[in-house]
């Protein structure tokens, strides 16, 4: 009756969740097992010691055959997934592909170290910036032609800050405006990090690195500046004979502003870098005199301080110090390219 009517239930179990509603059916606070070990209470000492052994070993009977079948349910589970999970642990494991420094990172680097024996510390400041930082504060109002040149990507408009409009930054220059804002003077830093154009071809991706550099103390002139520079391009193509030009040029943050050349010379029709007498020259960066309006716009009083500044593009670095042609390979994380100067193992 009972028992039989349970031993059923249990065998009929086709889960484990099936195996769990059994138990609560058979031995559950509501089983009717249960409801027989409540009568014990009420019968006479002698027919207790007639049916308690009955109750409990019928008890102790299905409980076993439930903890059996749950048993059997769980190995054979177990036997189904390892049919299905089929890894073979005696194969040789294949070798892992390494990684390692890309150019760029390698590139930031150096210019760290380089910069630092020149007493130059580093800062950052953020990839999304608001209109005002980036252009300003560096005296490129909301009319002028060279935010049309910057091929600037904008966030929609729900999503200015305090009333200024959010972009990517194209250049790392806001950061001397940050960095202006939050120090006093005398400030030496530079400033690595990404930048944004919407602009792609072998030499232009829409994502690029630059570094900025910002000197700003009492008495500083373009004679500084220069020497500056090259200081920096001796120490970072490893060679003392390097010429550079400056050529009178315009950015609306610098006054008076010069872009910077540097010298090759050619080596079985290759341009290297270099050479005290060059063959020919290619444009590294842009420079000058930190404007007075922009020294104001960071609250410092222009009459006492001056400073130089310019911007770098550190892909362009990389290109020019490891012969490398195509500035998209940069973005595409292969090994392969990685490989072939001498970056992976
Ligand atoms: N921000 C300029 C650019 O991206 C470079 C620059 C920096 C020029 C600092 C002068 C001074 O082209």
């Amino acid at each position: 009756e009972i028992r039989s009517k349970l031993l059923s239930i249990t065998e009929a179990a086709d889960s484990l969740d099936a195996i769990e509603a059994a138990r609560v059916t058979a031995l559950g606070k509501a089983s009717e097992i249960a409801a027989l070990m409540k009568t014990l209470g009420g019968m006479s000492a002698e027919e207790r010691q007639v049916q308690a052994p009955l109750i409990q070993g019928l008890r102790a009977e299905v409980s076993d055959a439930i903890a059996a079948r749950k048993a059997a349910l769980e190995a054979a589970a177990l036997e189904a997934r390892l049919a299905t999970e089929t890894i073979d642990l005696t194969l040789p494991a294949g070798a892992a592909a390494q990684g390692s420094v890309h150019p760029v990172a390698q590139v930031m680097d150096e210019l760290a170290e380089i910069f630092a024996d020149l007493g130059f510390a580093v800062a950052t400041g953020p990839e999304i910036e608001d209109d005002w930082h980036n252009f300003t504060a560096l005296n490129i109002p909301e009319t002028h032609p060279a935010r049309a040149m910057h091929d600037t990507f904008y966030f929609p408009d729900e999503a200015a800050r305090d009333g200024k409009k959010m972009l990517l930054r194209t250049h790392t220059s806001p950061v001397q405006i940050r960095t202006m804002m939050s120090e006093m003077p005398p400030i030496r830093i530079i400033a690595p990090g990404r930048t944004y154009r919407s602009d792609s071809d072998a030499t232009h991706t829409p994502m690029f690195h630059q570094v900025e550099g910002l000197v700003i103390d009492k008495g500083i002139t373009l004679g500084h500046l220069k020497w500056t520079l090259e200081t920096f391009v001796k120490a970072f193509f490893e060679r003392d004979d390097i010429v550079l030009r400056l050529r009178p040029s315009y950015f609306p943050f610098t006054e008076p502003s010069a872009e910077v050349d540097v010298g090759y010379t050619l080596v079985d029709g290759r341009r290297v870098i270099g050479g005290a007498e060059p063959d020919g020259w290619m444009e590294i960066l842009g420079s000058g005199m930190v404007h007075p309006k922009v020294i104001a716009a960071c609250g410092l009083d222009p009459d006492e301080w001056q400073g130089f500044a310019f911007g770098c593009g550190i892909d362009r670095l990389a290109m020019l110090k490891y012969g490398m042609d195509d500035l998209r390979a940069f973005f595409d994380g292969d090994l392969r390219w990685l490989k072939h100067y001498g970056f992976a193992a």
